[in-house]
């Protein structure tokens, strides 16, 4: 298995970050081969902030390595490191279809929500073909919202290889169905854009009192419940062992208890899980050579990968 997928340095990350997307990453890395990126160039076409951009992108590398990326394993870099996409991306421009990217929800949805409608964010899945097809990637772990970017992926690759032979390998998402759409602290899908959020690399008690504002309803306490679609259960899913979830039902199926009592074992759950990240992060920002040295070696093998593909591109449409 050929996996690549890339991260926008957009903000802090938070759980639905981590459980729909990160986790993969992790669980995958020990593949055939593993590139994992931070997409500063992506994250160019919201954030125009010099300062902001920076910090968030060296943030997000130490995120990944705090959650349990391994340098041994994967190899982890910097888009703008490796120029190679940008060039295989005006490669892959030249025959992109407007009526394909007009068709991108995410860009859709983007422009709707009053962001400048830019040539980068419209061009912004033929970038990330590029980052996929320049690692000959088959497996792409990403989150539902992206799904049709691979689509997108899929359609350039395929009708380059119908023009100019067989240069590029098709990749297909992986998708992690149980966690596909984590609520946020209102129910609805967390998110930063809805301000629901509960980051993974905050302090304990910064945690916990985002845990304790989770809205729940008002159906009295002796009351049983279905714990079914009640997304103060669906959060503890996620931190719980098996037990302590077949416990929890237990309570909510006979009733005579308080959210408050789920609430508290959540952020005991939650806290316990995010102990050795947090713990491992600060070892790292306290050693930013160690950083630089990751992601100037990763900046390194991905651009010699990167390079061939491109090369490959180059020559089978006569541009070497
Ligand atoms: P946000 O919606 O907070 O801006 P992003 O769009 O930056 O998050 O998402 C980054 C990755 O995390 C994507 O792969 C996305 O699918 C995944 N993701 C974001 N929110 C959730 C969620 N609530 N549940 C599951 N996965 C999510
Ligand atoms: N668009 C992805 C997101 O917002 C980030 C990304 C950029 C990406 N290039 C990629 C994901 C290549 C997978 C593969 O989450």
């Amino acid at each position: 298995m050929k996996v690549l997928s890339g991260i926008q340095p957009t903000g802090r990350p938070h759980w639905g970050n981590y459980f729909g997307a990160i986790q993969q990453y992790i669980q995958l890395q020990q593949s055939e081969q593993a590139f994992y990126f931070i997409a500063n160039l992506h994250a160019l076409t919201t954030i125009r902030d010099k300062v902001l951009l920076h910090q968030y992108t060296r943030d997000a590398a130490l995120d990944l390595l705090a959650l349990g990326l391994d340098p041994n394993h994967a190899v982890l870099f910097v888009q703008s490191d490796v120029p190679e996409l940008s060039q295989l991306c005006w490669l892959l421009m030249s025959g992109t279809p407007f009526g394909l990217l007009e068709r991108c929800v995410a860009y859709k949805d983007k422009k709707a929500k009053g962001l400048t409608a830019t040539a980068g964010l419209f061009t912004y899945p033929v970038l990330q073909a590029a980052d996929i097809l320049a690692f000959d990637s088959d497996t792409v772990p990403v989150g539902e919202d992206q799904v049709q970017h691979i689509e997108v992926c899929r359609d350039i690759a395929a009708s380059w290889n119908a023009q100019f032979g067989e240069v590029f390998t098709l990749p297909a998402p992986k998708i992690l169905k149980e966690t596909s759409k984590v609520p946020g602290t209102d129910g609805e899908k967390m998110s930063k854009s809805y301000g629901n959020t509960i980051e993974l690399f905050d302090d304990a008690k910064a945690m916990r009192k985002k845990v304790m504002r989770i809205a729940t309803d008002s159906r009295p306490m002796e009351d049983p419940k279905d714990p079914a679609g009640d997304h103060l259960f669906d959060l503890y899913k996620l931190f719980a062992t098996s037990q302590q979830l077949a416990d929890m039902e237990a309570v909510y199926r006979r009733g005579n208890f308080g959210y408050g009592e789920v609430k508290k074992a959540l952020a005991d759950a939650a806290d316990a899980f995010f102990d050795v990240p947090r713990q491992r992060r600060a070892e790292l920002e306290a050693h930013p050579e160690r950083l630089r040295e990751i992601l100037g070696d990763g900046a390194q093998k991905a651009r010699a990968k990167a390079g061939q593909t491109l090369r490959r591109a180059q020559e089978s449409c006569g541009i070497l």
